[in-house]
C-alpha cells in the first residue's frame, strides 16, 4: 500500500509544524493564496523523490528563519519514512529506521504523480521531459531497469568523453559501443514492453475525458535510433559524426514518445486546456498501470489543477483520478468549487491552510 496515514511537516517554506492525518481517497487543502498549500504537496513529493516539483534546489524550501527541514510519514503498511534537510548540507534520509544512501526504496514505497499548472510542459520542447515520464513507469513496473538504465548512462558518459579528445582511441571506443549497445537494447526492451502496457489504459482514460479527440490522437514510443537497424551498427556507422559534435548522437538517451494528431504535433493544435487534459489522462494511465502490475496505489499531487479546465472536464478528471482509488492531495482557494467536483470521493478530508497553520 501507498498511502499516507500520518504526516508530519516542520520548517519547510511557511510551515513552521504541522501534523496531518489523511483520508485514504481524497484531501482538500484549502486556502488563501501563500497560505502553504502547495508547500504540503511539495513535501511529500521531497520525500518521495528528493526533489520539489517547482524548483530545481531544495534549499529555498527550508523555512527561512530555520537551519532544517524535517519530514516524516507513516504508511498505511506501517512503513516509516524520514527524511531530513539542512542548509549546505547532505539530507538524511531514513526507511524503517534504516539510512538511505539513495532514493529508489523510498520511491519504490511512495510512488507520486504531480499535476499542477505546468503539466502541458510535457508537452512542449524536447524530449527529456517526456522520457523522464516513461521511465518513472518503467522504473516502477520493471525492476532490473534501474541498472541497465545506469549502465547505459555510464556507457554514454565515458563514450562522450573519449569522443571529445584530441586523438580518439577507436579500440577503446569500440569496446565501449559494445557495452552501451547491450545496456540500451535492454533499456528499450523495458521501455518498449511498458509503453505497450500502458497504451491501452491511456487510449481508455483519454476517450473518457477527451472523446471527440480520442480517434485522432497517436501516442508513439520511439527508442532513439534507427527502427530497423542494430544499435551496434548504429554506433560505429556514426562515429565520425559523434567524433564530429563531440557527443553521442544516437542511443537510448535519445528515446521520446511522440504525441500527435494527425502529422502534426499535438501542442500544435491543442488549447492549453486540452493539453491539461491529455497529460492528465497520460499521468493517470501511469497510476492505473502500476496498480495493476504492483497492487500498489500512486499518490496524486494535484495543485491548482482547475485552472484552464471548465466544470465539466475538471469533474471528469476528477472521476477518473478517484477510479483508481488510491490517495489524492488537492489544493484549491476556492473550496465549494471543488467539492462539487468531488461528490463521488468516497471519503474527504478537508485541511484549511492559513498562514501555514493547518487544520483539519
Ligand atoms: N523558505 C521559505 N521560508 C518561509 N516562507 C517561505 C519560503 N519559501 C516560500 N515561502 C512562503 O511560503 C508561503 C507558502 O507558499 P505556497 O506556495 O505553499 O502557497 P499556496 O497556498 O500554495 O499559494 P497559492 O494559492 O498562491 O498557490 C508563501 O507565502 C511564500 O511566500
Ligand atoms: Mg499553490
Amino acid at each position: 500500500m501507498s498511502e499516507i496515514v500520518r504526516l508530519s511537516i516542520s520548517s519547510i517554506r511557511n510551515i513552521k509544524t504541522a501534523d496531518l492525518e489523511p483520508s485514504p481517497s481524497a484531501n482538500l487543502l484549502w486556502g488563501k493564496n501563500g497560505s502553504g498549500k502547495t508547500s504540503v504537496l511539495e513535501s511529500i513529493h521531497l520525500l518521495s523523490t528528493g526533489r520539489s516539483f517547482r524548483s530545481s534546489k531544495v534549499d529555498p524550501l527550508i523555512s527561512h528563519d530555520e537551519n532544517e527541514a524535517v519530514i516524516f510519514a507513516k504508511l498505511a503498511d506501517g512503513h516509516q519514512i524520514g527524511l531530513s534537510k539542512s542548509r549546505r548540507q547532505q539530507h538524511k534520509l531514513k526507511l524503517q529506521g534504516e539510512n538511505q544512501k539513495k532514493w529508489e526504496n523510498v520511491a519504490r514505497e511512495l510512488p507520486v504523480q504531480v499535476l499542477d499548472s505546468s503539466a502541458f510542459l510535457l508537452l512542449e520542447g524536447g524530449p527529456k521531459p517526456r522520457r523522464k515520464f516513461l521511465d518513472w513507469g518503467v522504473f516502477h513496473v520493471e525492476p532490473a531497469f534501474l541498472s541497465n538504465w545506469r549502465k547505459s548512462r555510464k556507457c554514454i558518459a565515458n563514450r562522450n568523453l573519449l569522443l571529445r579528445q584530441k586523438h580518439i582511441d577507436y579500440a577503446q571506443l569500440a569496446a565501449w559501443d559494445m557495452e552501451l549497445s547491450q545496456a540500451g537494447i535492454a533499456v528499450d526492451l523495458a521501455r518498449s514492453s511498458y509503453f505497450d502496457q500502458f497504451l491501452p489504459l491511456f487510449n481508455e482514460v483519454y476517450q473518457a475525458l477527451n472523446g471527440s479527440l480520442a480517434g485522432k490522437l497517436t501516442l508513439s514510443y520511439e527508442r532513439g535510433w534507427d527502427k530497423g537497424k542494430e544499435l551496434a551498427a548504429v554506433l560505429s556507422e556514426n562515429q565520425q559524426i559523434d567524433a564530429k559534435y563531440g557527443a553521442t548522437q544516437n542511443g537510448p538517451h535519445r528515446a521520446d514518445i511522440s504525441v500527435n494528431i494527425g502529422k502534426n504535433k499535438a501542442v500544435e493544435i491543442l488549447s492549453r486546456g486540452q493539453q491539461k487534459i491529455l497529460v492528465s489522462a497520460m499521468k493517470i494511465a501511469q497510476g492505473d498501470l502500476l496498480s495493476r502490475a504492483l497492487n500498489r496505489h500512486c499518490i496524486y499531487l494535484v495543485d491548482d489543477l482547475p485552472a484552464e479546465l471548465d466544470n465539466e472536464n475538471r469533474a471528469a478528471v476528477f472521476n477518473q483520478l478517484l477510479r483508481l482509488g488510491g490517495q489524492l492531495f488537492i489544493t484549491c482557494v476556492e473550496l465549494d468549487a471543488m467539492e462539487k467536483c468531488l461528490i463521488n470521493a468516497p471519503q474527504m478530508t478537508k485541511f484549511h491552510v492559513e498562514h501555514g497553520t493547518i487544520k483539519a
